[in-house]
Formats: C-alpha cells, structure tokens, sequence
C-alpha cells in the first residue's frame, strides 16, 4: 500500500470543527471592519516578485530568506507568495487608480506564506486580517486603526493585549539616525554577533531588533531614532499619542520597535501578548507614506495593519463564537419516498433551516442512528405509510417526547416551533450553567 501524504510541515490543514470557527471570526472581523467604513479587497495569492523585494525591501528577513519565489515554468516570470498583503493591496489601488476620487478605507484577509521555522504560533502558511487606509496624512486615521484593534479585543473579551508604539520619523531622520547608529556598532564592532555583523552596512537599524541577549547591553546604550525626529514627526507622533489618552487606551513607547518590513515612517505600533510564548504579537502595522510613490504612484500617505488570526483565535480559546449546527436530519425509505425526502428537505432549506438528507440508503434503524450522530434536533422520516397518507413523522432526538405524525402541508411550521423551543432550553441551560443555579 502506497503511504498517505501529508501537508507541508508548517502548513496546516483546518478541518471542520476548526473551520467553522474559522468562518465564524472572518464574518465578527468582517462585519467590526465594515463598521469603520472598510470595504473589502482581495488581490492573487501569487504576485510579480519584484512587488515584494520594491515594497518589503531587499536586505529584510521576508525577502532574504522567506519567501516562496520561483519561475513560472510556462512563461519564465518570477513569481512569488504572497508573504504579506500590504504590497499587494497598494499595487491593486495603483492598477486600477482606486485613489482617483479620494482616499480609501480597505480591508482583506486570507492565507500568507513566509519560509519560517515552524513553532506554536508560527507557520509557513498563516492567515491575516489586513486593513489599509490609503490617502490620509494626519495622526487621527492612525489612532482610528488602534482604538478599532482595542474595540475588538473588548469585543472578543481579550483583556491582556499590551500596546507598544513608536515613530520611526521620515526617511531623512532616519537617516540621521542611521549615520549615528552606524557610528556607534563600528565603535563597538567587537560586541556585534554574526548576524548584526552581516546587517551593519546594509541594515543597521535591525540590529535594535535583534534577540540575542549577549546584544542586549549594547542595543541599550544605542542611539535612539525618537532622539532625531524633526518636528512635523515629533508632533504628529505627540497627536497619535494624545488621541489614544483620550480614549483611555494605554500605549508603551517602545524605541526600539522597527518592524521587519522597510516601508513604514512614522508611527508603527504592535499589539502584544504574554499568554502567545515566543510568538506573542498578534496585531501590528503603522504608517507607510512612501509606498504608494515608491510602487510608481502618485504619492499618497498611508498606514494599516494586520491581525494574526491563528495567533488571535489561540486567545480566545475560551470564548468561541459558537459554531452553526445542523437541526433536522431527514430519513427517508424507499425509492419514492427519497424523491420526496429530497424536496422536504429542500422546502426547510429555504426558509432557513440547516438540514442533512440521509445519503448511501440504509434500515431505519442505521439512519436513525446517523440522526443521532449528527446532533441534530429532529429527525423528518418519510417512509412508506408516510407517503401514503401524504405526511411526515417529526421525532425529537435531543429533548423527550414521542413522535408524532403530521401533514405534509403545515409540518414546516412545527418543525420550526420545535427548533424555537430547543434554542430557548439551550439558552436556559446556558443561563443556569453560568451562574451556577
Ligand atoms: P507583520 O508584522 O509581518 O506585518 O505581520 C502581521 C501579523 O501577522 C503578526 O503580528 C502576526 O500576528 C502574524 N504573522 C506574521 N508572520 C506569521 C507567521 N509566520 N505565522 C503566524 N502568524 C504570523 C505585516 O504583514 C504588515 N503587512 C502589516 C501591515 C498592514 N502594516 C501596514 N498595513
């Protein structure tokens, strides 16, 4: 016998009860974004290499080492995953001039591809929610982006996301800053490990990134970037900052966050937590106001960020949205009986009933024990007597009670009548179980 593939190591298969999670917190993400204005996009999985090393930068981890690039073996293009969706986003606004009447709020989500080392919480396929919003300059629509993430952790019920920003100024501060920085490793050359080492000339800022704690001490005594912002970027990060005490929300200014991407100036922020372990951030993003001129645009300002959804859903472990579940399974004998199971199972579907029809045939007892299986609140049988006298028999299968037959003209409104009931004692029980009574 032939061995059974398997997925791709960092890459997971969601199956049903998970998926169904899934579906449940796209449609609250969906709906939370729509609530801000947001309206949805979605770009190919699979984009112009070129994208990604114009807007991530060359000397980035992403470009360097994780992306999935390869050659189109029919035409020779070089292609790649998407690894992010930013650049994707903001070259579809650019291909199809999105920003010709104004600024633009989007939204998208779906599966990235990054050639990481697997871990909890890391994986070489992963799903963001990403919102972008194109053509504003001022610090309002930055802090519009972080009071949205902190409404839905309160939303979801998380209450231990800790928010760390910064301002990474303009290009020309940056390089300033750059100038000081590479000033001070070189001073210092004998303490940087391989990696800061290899980054020095190329990418020196990322340096402050780096994990390793024998850096630790050195990082620390690094020049800072805020200590060089002019003052269009001090003001503009001193409003962000203001907007967000205003609203309550707390904020720790972390100078050290640079993000691994290249195109962000000004505020960056990432939301952060400490029940993730190494993976712990699970929303980041900030302002990126060269990227559209730098894809060959008009420029424009523009900021967003993205939310892990793996990262997010292990949050809410406990809370989740609950899942849709069948109600009426239909059983059916016989040849006729099925073609008339078929359309009965079909009038519930349309006003709104999820409902199982018994495919693969089988006694009544095995269908009435794939009735029970499926969790199902009644079973619709139509057998043979039932065909006869033009009905149906509803049998509860999760409450007590005796079956009953009734005719084929108003058994609808019964079954509804009977699933009405069934909600209400679940959200009884539930009631109960809560408070303990
Ligand atoms: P990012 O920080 O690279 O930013 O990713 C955003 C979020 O995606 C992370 O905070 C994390 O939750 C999740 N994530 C990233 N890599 C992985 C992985 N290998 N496995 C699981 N989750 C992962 C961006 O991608 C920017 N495009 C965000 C942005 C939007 N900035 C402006 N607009």
């Amino acid at each position: 016998m032939s061995t059974i593939l398997q997925a791709l190591r960092g890459m997971n298969d969601i199956l049903p009860d998970e998926a169904e999670r899934w579906e449940a917190y796209e449609f609250v993400l969906a709906a939370w974004a729509k609530s801000y204005g947001y309206r949805p996009l979605r770009t190919p999985l699979v984009e112009p290499t070129a994208l990604f090393r114009r807007a991530i930068g060359e000397v980035t981890d992403i470009v360097e080492k994780e992306m999935y690039s390869f050659t189109d073996q029919l035409n020779g293009d070089h292609v790649s995953l998407r690894p992010e969706g930013t650049a994707s986003c903001v070259r579809a606004v650019l291909q199809h001039n999105l920003l010709y009447d104004g600024p633009k709020r989007l939204y998208y989500h779906g599966p990235m591809f990054r050639h990481e080392r697997p871990q909890k919480g890391r994986y070489r396929q992963f799903h963001q929610f990403g919102v972008e919003a194109l053509g504003w300059l001022g610090p309002d629509v930055d802090a519009e982006h972080i009071l949205m993430c902190a409404r839905l952790w309160e939303e979801l019920g998380i209450e231990d996301l800790r928010l760390e920003i910064n301002s990474l100024g303009s290009a020309e501060e940056r390089a300033q800053h750059r100038h000081a920085l590479l000033a001070y490793f070189e001073s210092h050359a004998g303490q940087l490990d391989q990696d800061a080492s290899r980054r020095l000339h190329s990418n020196p800022l990322r340096i402050l990134d780096s994990k390793n704690p024998d850096m630790q001490t050195l990082i620390r005594g690094a020049p800072m970037l805020i200590d060089h912002l002019g003052p269009d970027s001090k003001a503009h990060f001193d409003a962000v900052r203001g907007l967000l005490t205003e609203a309550g929300i707390q904020a720790t200014v972390n100078s050290r966050l640079v993000r691994g991407l290249d195109y962000y100036n000004r505020t960056v922020f990432e939301w952060v937590s400490d029940r993730l372990g190494a993976q712990g951030t699970v929303c980041a993003g900030g302002r990126y106001d060269g990227l559209i001129a730098q894809l060959g645009g008009k420029p424009a300002p523009a900021c967003g960020f993205a939310i892990g959804l793996e990262r997010l859903m292990a949050l809410v472990e406990d809370h989740p949205p609950a899942p849709t579940s069948t109600e009426v399974y239909v059983i059916h004998q016989g040849d006729e009986a099925a073609t008339v199971a078929f359309a009965v199972a079909d009038e519930m579907r349309r006003v709104g009933m999820s409902v199982i029809l018994n495919c693969g045939g089988g006694s009544l007892k095995t269908q009435m024990r794939r009735a029970d299986a499926s969790g199902a609140v009644l079973a619709v049988i139509v057998g043979e007597d039932e065909l006869r006298s033009g009905e149906v028999t509803l049998k509860p299968l999760r409450a007590q009670g005796e079956q009953w037959r009734t005719s084929r003209t108003d058994y609808i409104e019964q079954v509804a009548e009977l699933l009405l009931g069934q909600n209400e004692d679940e959200q009884l029980e539930d009631e109960n179980g809560r408070t303990g009574s």
